[in-house]
């Protein structure tokens, strides 16, 4: 393979060892690992699907969507004028029908939908709770009805800030069953991240929790709730209403009138609540993603496309047969993408039961992830290259302590996976027999977009091999929007529209298009590069714009800019990518100070620099605390003004020479002095 020159960034150091990745592992018959069949069962299938999805998307689609419940069909598959697409025009449907009342009345209504485990382990036993479908039926069509009863309706936006307990995929499904709109926010924000979103998305009502399990320690989600409702109300945005539940049982403040408890309002409401019959473009959720500049923006997913998108794929990907004894786990928050469409949307209409675990993967000990796939037989494991980065750090002998042999197939998403993780993840964790599927995907695309198939791909350490069934990628020059060769570097393009592609930005039709369609084509535009390789596979390459996966957490550079910028020591900051050998990308801040802060800094460096990640928790969450911090007396700058951000990138990795053409800096000694500069 050749090696790329054309890298539209530097954020991924470890690019050159993808490169130097020349193996290949083929799939494995289904039966090797106790599998009854593949749904995929050979790259030539696979081929066959993906151009008949491309050249006859109706009838492919219309099979596919024909297999889950409508209460009206659709009149037309796919009505596309870019950026706007309509998918399944004229359905109706209720995706929360879908994943619970179907599978009820299928008869299966005793079956396992849910499996938790709780973090802490009182007396050393697991805390364990288990949801079939209709007893998490029950749940949600009460708490549905407790929604109506305090004023939600069809359209309302309800913000849930919680986490990772049942009642948090209840509270979800609740929504979409009465037609509100979900706007998850991580319970690792802050409570100004909540103010943000509550205020863009006219949100009234709150879903939250006295407290959440992290390690051992309480997360102060009502606490945060209430500050956060206190700026609002100076702003005269009040919050009506306030839904808490319990569940650490620490103490919080109570406001009369717009504060109710979880059970207080479940308990006297009924367990029926026929779904509502949605449009299939009515929005279905929000979920509020950092983009290069300004704010993060509101995600706007619908109905139907996304529930037959994320449907479909999570069957494809991960194999996913009901009645096959498989459980299903996925490790990622409910409060990101990842957690939305494959803990609960994709998985529950495929009738496999989805595991949520609360806590920490070192709570109490390092082996806690394996422990949990060990007692509850899963077979399915999809988690993110920054754990799987942990796990090898913090040693196989965990892994060891525990029999994984129920393990089928293993996934990863949110970053590029470095070909090392990927060969211990299979060595150690699959046993080298079990498929990885690396998901390319986005908070916009609702589901997978690149991805091996489990039993069709063979797989590369480090690639995310072919496009999914129904998507048509290239790899295109950035200015002139042509397809690229292979072996070339350049921006990730999606040619033609997909069922479960985001509908819009909240409140900001322009920001959508400029953002993701600003080209005469329509094709929609991710913001990462990519290169194909002589066969076709797809190498990710990391983002083009300024954002930055970080553990896999996607966080705008300008927010951290913003958030450090507001601390009163500091006039200037700039954020940029710098490897990080567990998070895959740390963050590295370059920052001037105001004159009566220089003064003292000798002394005070260490000091300040941890105030300033204080307040960057503060503002954002502590997942954006930078990892190191410089200061400096300027920035490097163009003539007209602008940060040199590659030079930074280069500095903040350590590169000793600097091979970009410098004469455009307004001044070398900056250059020399920022080098110089100690990291705090
Ligand atoms: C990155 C997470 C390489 C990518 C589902 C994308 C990946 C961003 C992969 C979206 C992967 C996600 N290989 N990079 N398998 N999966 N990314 O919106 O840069 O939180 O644009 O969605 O993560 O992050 P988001």
């Amino acid at each position: 393979m050749t090696p790329d020159t054309n890298s539209p960034n530097q954020q991924n150091q470890n690019i050159e060892s993808f490169l130097r990745e020349d193996r290949v592992f083929p799939p494995v018959e289904a039966k090797e690992l106790g599998i009854p069949k593949w749904h995929v069962g050979s790259l030539e299938e696979y081929r066959t699907m993906h151009a008949r999805s491309l050249e006859d998307p109706d009838g492919f689609w219309s099979e596919i969507a024909s297999e889950l419940d409508w209460m009206r069909p659709w009149d037309r598959v796919l009505e596309w004028k870019a950026p706007d697409a309509r998918w399944f025009v004229g359905a109706r449907t209720n995706v929360c029908f879908n994943a619970l009342d179907r599978q009820v009345r299928g008869g299966h209504g005793a079956d396992t939908a849910l499996v938790w485990e709780g973090e802490p382990m009182p007396n050393g036993k697991p805390e364990v709770r288990r949801y079939t479908y209709q007893e998490l039926l029950d749940e949600v069509s009460r708490f549905a009805n407790a929604l109506r009863n305090l004023g939600a309706k069809k359209g309302d936006v309800v913000t849930i800030y919680m986490g990772m307990v049942p009642e948090l995929a209840i509270a979800l499904l609740a929504c979409a069953r009465i037609g509100a709109v979900h706007s998850v926010v991580f319970g690792g924000f802050s409570s100004q991240a909540i103010v943000d979103r509550v205020v863009d998305s006219s949100s009234r009502i709150i879903v939250t929790q006295d407290g959440g399990w992290r390690r051992g320690n309480v997360v102060p989600l009502k606490e945060n709730v209430d500050s956060a409702c206190a700026t609002l109300s100076d702003t005269g945005r009040d919050v009506n209403k306030v839904i808490v539940l319990r569940r650490c049982n620490n103490s919080t403040s109570w406001h009369e009138g717009r504060d109710y408890y979880w059970r207080d309002i479940v308990d006297v409401s009924s367990s029926h609540c026929p779904a509502e019959p949605m449009e299939a473009e009515d929005p279905l959720f929000l979920l509020y993603t950092s983009g290069s500049t300004g704010k993060p923006k509101g995600v706007i997913h619908t109905t139907a496309g996304y529930m037959v998108w994320t449907y479909f794929t999570a069957r494809t990907t991960f194999n996913l047969i009901p009645d096959a004894n498989q459980m299903y786990w996925c490790t990622a928050d409910i409060g990101w993408i990842t957690g939305h469409s494959y803990i609960l949307y994709g998985i529950l209409p495929n009738r496999v039961p989805t595991l949520m675990y609360e806590g920490a993967p070192d709570a109490p000990s390092e082996d806690r992830f394996w422990d949990i796939v060990e007692r509850h037989q899963v077979t399915h494991f999809y988690t993110a290259p920054t754990a799987i980065r942990s796990f090898m750090k913090w040693g196989n002998e965990h892994v060891h302590a525990h029999d994984l042999s129920s393990l089928q197939v293993l996934g990863t998403v949110g970053e590029p996976i470095n070909p090392e993780a990927w060969s211990w993840y299979h060595r150690m964790i699959g046993r080298g027999r079990c498929p990885i599927v690396d998901t390319w995907w986005q908070t916009e695309t609702g589901g997978h977009m690149i991805t091996p198939l489990p039993g069709a791909t063979p797989t590369k350490p480090g690639s995310c091999t072919l496009p999914m069934i129904g998507v048509h990628a290239a790899v295109v020059d950035a200015t002139t929007l042509e397809d690229l060769p292979k072996g070339t570097g350049g921006l990730l393009v999606i040619k033609k529209p997909w069922p479960g592609m985001l509908r819009g930005v909240q409140g900001d039709r322009d920001r959508f298009v400029r953002t993701y369609f600003d080209n005469p084509h329509g094709y929609y535009v991710p913001g990462d590069g990519a290169r194909f390789d002589e066969d076709g596979y797809v190498w990710i390459m990391g983002r083009v714009d300024d954002v930055i996966n970080v553990s896999g957490h996607r966080i705008g550079t300008m927010e951290v800019e913003s958030a450090l910028v507001s601390h009163p020591a500091v006039v200037e900051a700039a954020v940029v990518a710098m490897p990080h050998e567990i998070k895959g990308t740390g963050i590295s801040a370059f920052v001037t100070l105001e004159p009566e802060y220089v003064e003292n800094l000798g002394m005070n460096a260490k000091s300040l620099g941890a105030a300033l990640r204080q307040h960057v928790r503060g503002e954002i969450g502590s997942f954006a605390k930078p990892d190191a911090i410089r200061f400096a007396e300027s920035l490097p700058k163009t003539r007209s003004g602008k940060i040199m951000r590659r030079l930074l990138r280069d500095i903040a990795a350590g590169n000793q020479d600097i091979s970009q053409d410098t004469t455009t800096l307004e001044d070398y000694r900056v250059l020399a002095k920022l080098r110089e500069a100690e990291e705090v």
